[in-house]
């Protein structure tokens, strides 16, 4: 039976069940060994995650070796590897029944060798990369003992004001989807007690990307069809391919902070998709519900655990509060059995009852595993399949042969900012600047000189300024440096700290000082490149007027000077499509790709869904980017134009030809609509794409198939099916420039 997430369907004898033993009746054996030797503070004591941030704090205000001699220390969660170890070592030798830890922390995009921000490399569409980035971040991880990943970050966002859309793969579901399951399997590998595997946690649970107005930790408000249809699929399809555990987000769901929300941890997570790990609160979660206004620490603890979130990170509360809840008969034993079982699964699934040090095992090995070349190689080709072409169209890239290329802009000669956001700069040290890159990529024959030209901003309301010279000196400065220059490479963009968690914007566009900088550097009069690079799409319908090229390369990791400097010079032809659609003004935020027709569809004079002071389209689509190469499609046709039942399909072909000179690589994407549904459906959704290569000259048929499966959607009382009748299928290189075929499926 299916519940919506507003529907207030739950029974106490749910709230009161057992916990499910597992399937493996050997595991079942051991937990219920191990936890009839656990006091109930001991079994508590499981359900505690301390020392995010500072491993001195946790344990309702003890020091940490108090709190884990009392056996208050489950796992630990931290940025120092070693106070991690010390911590199992105390552990082992203090606590009564001794249970090893976890040990979590943010591994987003890479440990010491880091890869672009998820929604840099999302755009690389390119899975199997995707996979190898998150098997490289588990060895290097797993190498100082980590064995648990707060990632893959799969929330769905829409809204580039909101900082953290950095850390998802962008708006769309399909791809999400597919890119959460590529990390889940990167991640766990598959064996979890692999000690080069590290287990993956789905976050946030659930729809924290749809914070009101891009502001972190805000309101989300969402009807069950917006919520089944578009954002909710890529946390389950993360559970799908394995997850060993999920994370609670700090958004509230329909009113009730999703960390104390039964609906959406148990009824949802649980009962419909059928999830059986455990899940941790986002950090503090527990305690921000008394600032969400639900209730005092006693309450929101009780609230947390009936929900279903089995752990509390860094709140503390459940060891503070849930002996006395358990005293006064508002807990029963049995749901905190039911969280300590989760949790002790976990353990024994990741294999540290067999080795508490198994994750030790490759430490004599860290410092050949970590920012090794094959690691470095991952990198560098996944950085390079991430910078999105937005425009060429004087042709000047790849780079001509030159005397002497200027790159300017405050990140010409950074390192560290290139790691984005959810970065432990590790590898900062060893990393090239853009200039000694580009240097190398294009040998003595050609100089490469750096001027900084602007801060970042001169706003004084933004912090991260800059130096100690104003931008106006530094843009008189530039001018004069580029003199003789033959070609201006304008690095510009964000600074790492300007997204990520809690670094929203009210207007994401390029900071007047730097937009300062490109008018100058245009009115020289030289070709100018303008390379992005920022943790969000951008607003930038200005500079999309001003300059013929751009390149939008993100905070692209450790090998972004090499793969910057790879794309420029031609050596690779870009292949990245972006994976949410770039707005032209704040204004028209919210805007995605799939959105649903309107009853006054905007044509015409009527046109009464259209701003009087811009049109609707976006600057770039879902699904843009452009090549060194064009690419020709034709002959968009299938095997048959009608099907019927559940289990037929129909392939669809259509042919790709490289137009230009560089072997290349070409996303061809597939999207469907449904013309006539139960619910109004959006006017195009994806759901296949192919990233082809193509020789300069060749052709390729690219087939897919659509099957039944391709048309099912929630209705409005959320049963998951298709409708028999017409629909289309579209193909092409984005979703703008797409060709369709009409076809029938009956039932
Ligand atoms: C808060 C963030 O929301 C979450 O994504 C992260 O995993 C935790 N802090 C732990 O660092």
């Amino acid at each position: 039976m299916k519940r919506n997430l507003t529907a207030a369907a739950l029974s106490v004898a749910a709230l009161l069940a057992v916990a499910k033993p597992g399937t493996d009746p050997q595991m079942d054996k051991f937990i219920d060994d191990l936890m009839g030797r656990m006091t109930l503070k001991e079994r508590i004591g499981q359900l505690n995650l301390g020392g995010v941030g500072s491993p001195k704090v946790v344990g309702s205000a003890k020091g940490l070796d108090v709190a884990i001699k009392e056996g208050l220390v489950s796992s630990i969660g931290g940025f120092d590897p070693k106070a991690a170890e010390d911590a199992q070592r105390f552990a082992e030798d203090n606590m009564r029944v001794f249970i090893p830890m976890i040990t979590g922390l943010d591994v987003v995009h890479g440990y010491y060798t880091t890869f672009p921000i998820p929604l840099g490399s999302s755009s690389s569409w390119n899975l199997p990369l995707l996979e190898e980035s998150a098997r490289v971040a588990a060895r290097e991880a797993s190498a100082f003992g980590i064995n648990w990943t707060f990632a893959p970050m799969v929330d769905i966002s829409r809204d580039p004001r909101w900082g953290r859309v950095a850390e998802g793969a962008g708006e769309d579901p399909y791809l999400g989807s597919l890119v959460a399951q590529a990390m889940v399997r990167g991640y766990q590998g598959d064996d979890l007690q692999d000690p080069q595997s590290i287990m993956a946690c789905t976050k946030h649970l659930v729809l924290y990307g749809a914070s009101e107005a891009g502001r972190d930790y805000n309101t989300v408000s969402m009807d069950d069809v917006t919520a089944y249809n578009y954002y909710l699929p890529t946390y389950k399809a993360a559970f799908d391919a394995g997850a060993g555990s999920g994370m609670t987000s700090f958004n509230v769901v329909n009113g009730i902070p999703s960390t104390g929300n039964r609906k959406v941890m148990t009824d949802l997570i649980r009962d419909q998709w059928g999830f059986d790990g455990f899940i941790v609160s986002d950090a503090n979660a527990i305690a921000e519900m008394i600032e969400h206004g639900v209730g005092d620490p006693q309450t929101v603890a009780e609230m947390a655990l009936k929900a279903g979130t089995d752990m509390d990170m860094s709140a503390s509360l459940y060891v503070a509060c849930l002996e006395k809840s358990v005293a006064e008969g508002r807990v029963s034993e049995k749901e905190i059995n039911t969280a300590c079982r989760r949790v002790l699964e976990a353990k024994y699934k990741l294999g540290l009852f067999k080795d508490p040090w198994l994750y030790y095992t490759n430490k004599d090995k860290r410092q050949e595993t970590i920012l090794s070349p094959e690691n470095l190689d991952v990198a560098r080709r996944l950085a390079r399949e991430s910078i999105v072409l937005l425009k060429n169209s004087d042709k000047t890239l790849p780079l001509k042969p030159a005397k002497k290329i200027a790159v300017v802009g405050p990140l010409g000669q950074e390192r560290g900012e290139l790691l984005g956001t959810w970065s432990y700069g590790m590898s900062a040290d060893t990393m090239s600047t853009i200039v000694e890159a580009l240097q190398r990529e294009v040998g003595p024959g050609t100089e490469v000189i750096f001027s900084q030209g602007s801060n970042w901003t001169e706003a004084p309301a933004i912090y991260k300024q800059g130096g100690k010279h104003p931008s106006d000196s530094l843009l008189m400065q530039a001018v004069a440096d580029v003199a003789d220059a033959d070609v201006i490479i304008a690095t510009v963009g964000e600074p790492a700290i300007w997204s990520g968690e809690a670094h929203n914007l009210t207007n994401p566009t390029l900071a007047e000082a730097q937009m300062n900088l490109l008018k100058a550097m245009k009115a020289t009069g030289k070709p100018v490149v303008v390379v992005l690079m920022s943790g969000r799409p951008l607003i930038i319908p200005e500079i999309d007027e001003e300059f013929n090229t751009i390149l939008q390369a993100w905070h692209g990791g450790t090998m972004a000077p090499e793969a910057l400097a790879d794309i420029l010079t031609g050596k690779e032809a870009p292949s990245a499509k972006l994976t949410s659609t770039w707005p032209r003004n704040v204004g028209q935020i919210p805007l995605y790709y799939n959105a649903l027709r309107t009853g006054r569809p905007y044509s015409g004079f009527w046109a009464t869904t259209k701003y009087i002071d811009s049109t609707n389209d976006p600057l770039y689509p879902f699904g843009y980017g452009l090549s060194y190469n064009d690419y020709k499609y034709e002959n968009l046709r299938a095997d048959k134009l009608e099907a019927k039942g559940d289990n037929d399909k129909i392939r669809v072909t259509v042919d790709v030809t490289n137009l230009g000179t560089m072997p290349g690589k070409e996303i061809v994407q597939l999207y469907i609509n449904d013309p006539v549904a139960k619910i109004s459906r959006p006017m195009i959704e994806l759901k296949d794409f192919a990233k082809v290569e193509l020789a300069p000259g060749e052709t390729k048929q690219v087939s897919f198939d659509v099957t039944a499966d391709k048309l099912k959607y929630y209705d409005s009382e959320l049963n998951y099916g298709w409708d028999e009748g017409d629909f289309i299928i579209f193909v092409g290189p984005d979703s703008k420039r797409i060709e369709k075929l009409n076809v029938k499926w009956t039932k």
